[in-house]
């Protein structure tokens, strides 16, 4: 352990269930950049990501796929790996779900919760969001649907094993009130405060109609449901409870960084847990906000809908790693939600990468290498400012001055103010540079003193900014000690307090830290992709291949209703077909439909839907059906899916 101690920084564990976007991106991002910081600064760091395998879902994907959801995740995992390589993420572990350390662990903490009397066995009913994996009450739901996706919830009901959250309510309330600190931004703390004061349920803890999980070791009918399992990992990456040395060091953790829709879970559900099991609490849950894309969160299955290209992958090929972590870092403010757009990213890349820090760098590099045969000249009494103000100690204090600064933003998880902070010294080196003049300087030999003082120091002010950019872009500050002939030096955080280190170094020009891009061109391009992406074509307006076309005298003839369907299930002797009680308003019928290959009976149950009310009704295989349910195509994630065309009205209301 070194002297500052240690500091243990999580991400969530992330759903496999396809590749990671750039909402992803960004929390890894930030874990990252504080992860590196902290080991600046002399911390003995743990940083874990990971992977959460289990569930419903991934085994629906899976099934779809033809493969076995070990084979499934497999693949999705390698693909994450891949891409925290590329960025370079300086994960210490990762953990995955499925991992023999994690299910045995995880399955003794279920024993510990068990004993302790915290488990027991019940029925469940409840409104169930499968692609969330989230049962939800009555009055969570928002117009009827899943509080977090929008979409449909189904009525659910099953043996399950129950933790008795609702004993901790109490002592969680007391956590908030003398540990404040323990969730930030305080926002959330009084979201998650009123939450529990509306009164907790217990925590279904178990599923029984699926089996892509961890055995619940007491009952082998039934698979640890997501949360317990997905929580722990926390710890059992640490080798809780039976390889206890990294838990015994780097336990209770520092932080656990975390979107805002899984503050809940981390700030109630898991202190309550460990609070059973007798273990200590993380010291702190950070809740970021969500990147947003045209007003919505940026989603794997919404990430198909815009233009704006938001795979990280694309975006680092064209514009580098470093690029992509300052416009994550520098653009949003933590704890708010904020939109991601093309435009945004390339305006921030030109004005603040190129213009200012790439400027500054190659401005200084040539001036020394015109001026002073490209070495850093030496301070000398005889080259101080001498004018009324003293430009030279004004560069100075801010540089001196901002290590601690950035440090105090940090503390606090504001990267884009610590960015600021250090953006202030690098704006304030390029003004140093007008008001100086050095070219001016160059042409009086006499003032060559005054010349030499001037390029040391700002070749100082970089040799500081590139120590202080480290953790968020530490590729760009290599090259920048490279190009200031300072590849012999480790970077080291203290040496950001003195303004006296260099004498001597050799500069050398290198290629533009950041190239000028031009912005409509990329725009143009980034476009296209997005596009593409999106299964589409960048010629956009090519026409469908239709049917014969209809009067509108046809179209008039149709009575479009809409409708809730109350319940569904398999036609018993055709494998294509469901049979639907639909209710439309003071009417309920039964409808028939050929969609059995797209939807379990159970996924249909509460969906809003588009009948043609007054098609002649008729038999199919034996049962009537009167009217037609509508469906569309869709694209998402470039695979074709059918879905419910649907509406907001209430049952029983014309579609006009
Ligand atoms: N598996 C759970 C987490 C378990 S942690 C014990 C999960 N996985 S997830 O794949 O859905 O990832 C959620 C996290 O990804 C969010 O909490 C957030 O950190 C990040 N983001 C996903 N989409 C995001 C945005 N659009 N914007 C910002 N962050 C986003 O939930």
């Amino acid at each position: 352990m070194t002297e500052k101690g240690t500091y243990y920084i999580s991400t969530p564990i992330y759903y496999p269930s396809s590749n990671l976007h750039i909402g992803h991106t960004y929390c890894t991002v930030m874990a990252d950049a504080m992860a590196r910081f902290k080991r600046l600064q002399g911390y003995d760091v743990m940083f874990l990501t990971g992977t959460d395998e289990h569930g419903q879902k991934i085994q629906l994907l899976a099934e779809e796929k033809g493969v076995t959801p070990q084979e499934y995740v497999d693949e999705v995992v390698a693909g994450i790996k891949d891409l925290w390589k590329t960025m370079e993420i300086s994960y210490d572990d990762f953990i995955r779900t499925t991992e023999d350390r994690h299910v045995k662990r995880v399955q003794e903490m279920f024993m510990k919760l068990y004993e302790k009397g915290d488990i027991y066995k019940g029925e469940y009913e409840g409104w169930y969001c499968t692609p969330c994996e989230s049962f939800w009450t009555e009055a969570q739901l928002v117009d009827g649907n899943c509080p977090d996706c929008g979409r449909p919830v189904t009525k659910a009901k099953e043996e399950a094993y129950f933790f008795r959250l609702s004993k901790y309510a109490d002592d969680l309330l007391k956590l908030y009130e003398e540990n404040p600190g323990f969730l930030e931004p305080e926002s959330r703390r009084n979201e998650m405060r009123a939450f529990i004061e509306q009164g907790l349920e217990d925590l279904c803890i178990s599923r029984s109609t699926f089996d892509w999980g961890i055995p619940v070791p007491i009952d082998e009918k039934h698979v640890i449901y997501v949360w317990l399992d997905a929580l722990t990992n926390y710890i059992t990456a640490l080798g809780w409870p039976d390889d206890p040395e990294k838990y015994n060091k780097y336990w209770p953790a520092d932080v656990h960084l975390v979107g805002k829709e899984i503050v809940r879970f981390h700030s109630i559900i898991w202190p309550a847990m460990l609070m059973s099991a007798d273990l200590p609490l993380p010291k702190q849950v950070r809740g970021h906000g969500w990147l947003l894309l045209g007003g919505e969160k940026v989603s794997k299955s919404k990430a198909a809908k815009g233009q704006d290209v938001i795979d990280p992958v694309v975006l680092i090929d064209r514009y580098g790693i470093d690029a992509l972590k300052y416009f994550l870092l520098r653009e949003y403010t933590f704890g708010q939600d904020g939109m991601f757009t093309n435009e945004v990213m390339l305006k921030r890349l030109n004005y603040d990468l190129a213009n200012d820090l790439g400027n500054l760098v190659s401005r200084t590099v040539s001036m020394i290498e015109k001026y002073n045969g490209g070495f850093v000249p030496e301070l000398t009494e005889a080259g101080s400012c001498t004018g009324d103000v003293d430009y030279d100690a004004q560069l100075k204090e801010i540089a001196i001055g901002a290590a601690d600064k950035v440090g105090a933003q940090m503390d606090e998880f504001k990267f884009n103010m610590a960015l600021e902070e250090i953006w202030i010294l690098v704006r304030r080196a390029n003004k140093y540079i007008d008001e100086t003049m050095p070219w001016a300087l160059a042409k009086d030999e006499a003032m060559k003193p005054r010349l030499d003082n001037v390029l040391h120091n700002l070749a100082e002010a970089i040799r500081i900014i590139s120590i202080l950019i480290h953790p968020f872009m530490h590729t760009t500050s290599d090259a920048i000690r490279k190009q200031m002939g300072l590849w012999y030096a480790d970077v080291a955080w203290e040496d950001a307090y003195t303004f006296e280190a260099m004498c001597g170094e050799q500069v050398k020009k290198g290629d533009a830290i950041f190239p000028r891009l031009d912005i409509d061109k990329e725009l143009e391009e980034l476009y296209a992709l997005g596009a593409k992406a999106k299964g589409g074509s960048e010629e956009t307006n090519i026409p469908l291949e239709l049917k014969d076309e209809i009067q509108y005298e046809d179209f008039e003839k149709l009575d479009l209703r809409v409708g809730t369907i109350l319940s569904a299930e398999k036609h018993p002797k055709a494998d294509k077909l469901l049979v639907f009680q639909v209710k439309m308003g003071t009417e309920t019928r039964q409808i028939v439909s050929g969609v059995a290959e797209h939807f379990k009976p159970e996924e249909c149950v509460g969906q809003k839907v588009v009948v043609v009310a007054n098609l002649k009704p008729r038999k199919l295989r034996g049962l009537e059906s009167k009217g037609m349910i509508l469906f569309a195509d869709n694209v998402v994630d470039g695979k074709e899916r059918v879905e419910f065309v649907t509406s907001i009205a209430d049952d029983g209301n014309p579609v006009t």
